[in-house]
């Protein structure tokens, strides 16, 4: 009887602290009535931002790119591209051919970013910059050669034409001094006569989304929306010029660089943040902003898990109540390990395998529960990012007075690109939140580079057309 009676009791303990683990995981689950009030809420900020009195204090910036087309397959020119914005900083000369299919041929070298210079002084940040760039040159051999240049610069930047942008602030890893409220290409020049070694012709500064929209349009001419789930997240779209009432003319289209990443900054989706939310909010280095990023992409998601396992590990429901120091680490659960966890191939035994790498002992019901909190953190991004892009895509449909829209969007991110089940989900939000909508993703092969070249191309006709 005593034997039967300790039975009972320990399966009355498993159940109420599988109890426990479900209650806290219930909070990520966001149900259809939810996901609908975030695309909502998320219209209305796109309308926010783009009404000239809104427009300065919004939450979703809405910035303007100066970008007034896509490419309509008549571009060509050798170009110089720079891509700053993830972890490393690229350099790559770009050619573009007419005439021929997969006219587009590349050569690029990649620089490391010391995370001292990613958070030291700006005039530090653009001079290892510059040094890249002439190392770059000397290694093609092509220092006297002066090439038009593309900047792919992957922060909110106020544009007020192709190659002008003052920086708003810093997002990500970022956070350079001297820079915020100051003109990007600016600094850029200025640190490349400090060098006094070579001349470049600075040409257009680009978001990365514009410049997977761009390449994807190469290709597909539907293609009228950009979007990165990555280390950040963030969707740009074509826009009509008559609703963006903060720049000058009403006819045809512009780029809208959305910097949806901020929504949520006037505290309208207070309901379904968690208290992990607010804790990895409050430990980044730009606390109460980029609320919407924060739950959606890769550089926070990890961070997410990690705050939930701290949790359930305090209350004693993992890793057998003991925190480690590991544990306590901030960054450790990249996404390339979040992929791996939640990969369908892969065996309890191999998730225990990760997480032992990554320096966590595990039973194996401690690797079930982190693979389910994985699962819970990554659906949520996911479905968030979906209801967000249910209001580009619909805001598209009724901007042009249709029943129904059919367009492409054009993708880049390793959120995207290597999550097992991040595309699936998202696509299935957007397919129940805008059933009006046909939406195809088409993946971006390099956006940053070939975009950056291909805007460059495209604002040279620009310019030459308006000169003639
Ligand atoms: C951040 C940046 C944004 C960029 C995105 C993806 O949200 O603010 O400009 O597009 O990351 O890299």
């Amino acid at each position: 009887a005593k034997g039967a009676a300790m039975v009972t009791a320990v399966a009355q303990r498993l159940a109420s602290q599988r109890k426990e683990i479900d209650d806290t995981l219930a909070a990520f689950a966001l149900d259809s009535t939810q996901l609908q009030e975030v695309k909502k809420k998320m219209h209305v900020e796109l309308e926010r931002g783009l009404k000239k009195d809104s427009h300065p204090t919004a939450s979703v910036k809405m910035l303007p790119t100066y970008v007034y087309r896509t490419p309509d397959g008549t571009e060509r020119g050798k170009y110089l591209a720079l891509d700053l914005g993830g972890t490393n900083f690229r350099v790559l000369v770009v050619k573009i051919r007419t005439g021929m299919r997969n006219s587009v041929r590349m050569y690029n070298k990649i620089y490391a970013i010391p995370l001292e210079i990613m958070q030291g002084t700006g005039e530090e940040l653009f001079d290892h910059i510059v040094q890249c760039i002439s190392d770059f040159l000397d290694y093609m051999g092509i220092k006297n050669t002066r090439l038009p240049l593309g900047f792919t610069f992957s922060f909110p930047c106020s544009q007020t034409g192709i190659d002008k942008g003052d920086l708003v602030c810093w997002t990500k890893g970022f956070k350079a001094t001297d820079c915020e409220g100051y003109d990007i290409v600016d600094m850029l020049r200025e640190a490349i006569k400090r060098r006094n070694e070579f001349d470049l012709d600075i040409v257009a500064i680009v978001n990365d989304t514009v410049g997977t929209m761009m390449t994807c349009a190469y290709e597909d001419p539907k293609c009228q929306i950009g979007l990165i789930a990555g280390t950040g997240s963030n969707v740009c779209y074509m826009e009509e010029m008559k609703n963006i009432e903060f720049v000058e003319g009403d006819e045809g289209q512009m780029c809208i660089n959305t910097e949806w990443g901020g929504f949520g900054e006037n505290d309208n989706i207070e309901d379904i943040r968690t208290r992990y939310d607010r804790e990895v909010d409050e430990g980044s280095l730009n606390a109460g902003k980029q609320r919407f990023e924060k739950m959606t992409s890769g550089m926070y998601l990890g961070e997410i898990v990690r705050q939930i396992l701290i949790d359930l590990t305090k209350r004693g429901l993992l890793f057998r109540g003991r925190i480690t120091e590991r544990l306590k680490t901030k960054g450790i659960f990249e996404t390339k390990f979040l992929s791996q966890i939640e990969s369908d191939r892969l065996a309890l035994l191999q998730v225990r395998c990760i997480l032992q790498h990554l320096g966590l002992d595990s039973t194996c019901d401690d690797s079930i529960i982190v693979k389910e909190v994985c699962g819970a953190v990554s659906r949520r991004a996911a479905q968030l990012c979906g209801a967000g892009m249910a209001a580009v895509v619909d805001k598209i449909r009724e901007n042009r007075g249709l029943e129904h829209l059919e367009i492409t969007v054009g993708v880049d991110g390793t959120l995207y690109k290597l999550h097992p089940h991040f595309s699936t989900i998202l696509k299935d939000t957007v397919r129940e939140l805008a059933p009006n909508c046909k939406v195809d993703f088409i993946l971006s092969e390099d956006g940053s580079g070939k975009g950056a070249a291909l805007i460059t191309a495209v604002a040279r006709q620009h310019h030459m057309a308006e000169n003639e």
